[in-house]
């Protein structure tokens, strides 16, 4: 009998949520740029703009985009990529076009479970390999090499990695592509936090063009700092981008056009894509001036590996509740919405955005704590209640 349609527990809390709540912390890109910001990078464009006849235009992606974005991938040209409705529509086709009911996916936990809910939708078989959070978030190499067996159609991960800001080692890279090379499968690699490091100006290195069964995704949402265009990609042998294409005239034929042929190669310009990245850095380094002395002033009840890269972090606390139920009450409690650990694959984690202004971060910081201290007392107080 199949299994229950698995619905996108993440996607779901944060649209019924994000809007409502005083405090959103739960936003994974750094502060979305404003129109006006990307189009003072090219003062005539809006007169271009004005002119545009609102038609589909081209429906993979213009040549121009998909050159813009072909130049960051070694070795790629604009056959190699396929322009979608953001990141989200690139990993679905992906995930579609390479797995029939049964086959094997071995997928990254923590994660975005996207791949986690789709596969199980699919008819799919799931496996799963992790990052260590006793060891920094290392990848483990040898539950890895057990979960990628001759039967793998696809091996997914996400680096940076969602939600812990973790970058994969060289060495970690070139285990996982020991495996897409004795496998047989293809890798996903949701690359969409390239651009947004912490702790370096080095953009993450990506696996595009280091073998190839290799398909990098990316999106303007997250280092670029511009969701609101919808656009992403997938970067693939030309075959392969080709059968993804077919997925996509299904689904959602083209991206807007002003996006799709004015704002989003305007974004990937070098010179513009350099001062963007450095407008996301600036957020997150800022942020975490503020969110680092918060987590010290609270210690007794959480603890962090600190994130390499992107605007989130995910938070291990000592509580009995769960992460699901800790994370409604914060909503319904004090109007805070955050990430529960338990929708990325960890439970008794919490995922805390902190590339945000500090008068927005700071009292959405404070709820979280007297939220949690508040737990603690009533855990405290059940524990005595009950001894
Ligand atoms: C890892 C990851 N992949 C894909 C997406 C979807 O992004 P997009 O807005 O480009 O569709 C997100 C959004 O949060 C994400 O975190």
């Amino acid at each position: 009998m199949s299994q229950a349609f698995q619905p996108f527990d993440l996607e779901r809390i944060m649209s019924d949520w994000e809007q409502v709540v005083e405090y959103n912390l739960s936003e994974s890109g750094a502060h979305p740029m404003k129109l006006k910001e990307l189009l003072a990078y090219d003062p005539d464009l809006m007169d271009h703009m004005l002119e545009t006849e609102l038609g589909y235009g081209w429906a993979n992606g213009s040549p121009q985009l998909r050159e813009a974005i072909a130049q960051y991938y070694p070795g790629a040209t604009s056959d190699n990529v396929l322009v979608t409705i953001g990141c989200i529509e690139a990993n679905y086709i992906t995930y579609q076009t390479l797995l029939q009911p049964g086959d094997e996916v071995a997928i990254q936990v923590p994660n975005y479970l996207q791949g986690w809910g789709i596969a199980q939708n699919l008819g799919a078989t799931r496996k799963t390999f992790s990052l260590d959070p006793d060891r920094r978030w290392a990848l483990n190499i040898d539950e890895m090499n057990a979960a990628v067996t001759d039967q793998t159609k696809l091996i997914t991960l996400c680096n940076p990695n969602n939600p812990t800001g973790q970058i994969l080692t060289e060495v970690e890279m070139d285990a996982v592509l020991q495996a897409v090379e004795h496998s047989g499968a293809y890798l996903l690699a949701d690359e969409i936090y390239a651009g947004a490091e912490r702790e370096t100006d080095d953009v993450t290195s990506t696996f595009y063009g280091r073998h190839d069964r290799v398909i990098s995704a990316g999106s303007m949402s997250k280092s670029y700092g511009l969701p609101g265009l919808r656009v992403g990609w997938l970067v693939g042998p030309t075959d392969l981008i080709s059968q993804l294409w077919t997925r996509h005239e299904y689904l959602t034929l083209s991206t807007a056009i002003l996006s799709n042929h004015h704002l989003a190669p305007l974004a990937l310009r070098p010179d513009v894509r350099e001062q963007i990245f450095a407008r996301t850095r600036r957020y997150i380094r800022n942020g975490w001036t503020n969110y680092e002395p918060w987590l010290k002033e609270n210690e007794d009840i959480l603890g962090l590996v600190s994130p390499q890269a992107s605007a989130i972090s995910l938070v291990r606390y000592n509580l009995n509740m769960d992460s699901v139920t800790l994370v409604n009450r914060l909503i319904r409690e004090k109007s805070v919405l955050i990430g529960p650990g338990d929708y990325f694959g960890v439970p008794n984690h919490i995922r805390i955005s902190y590339g945000l202004p500090p008068d927005y971060l700071n009292p959405g910081l404070e709820r979280i704590a007297d939220f949690l201290r508040q737990v603690a007392a009533e855990e405290g107080s059940s524990t005595a209640a009950g001894a």
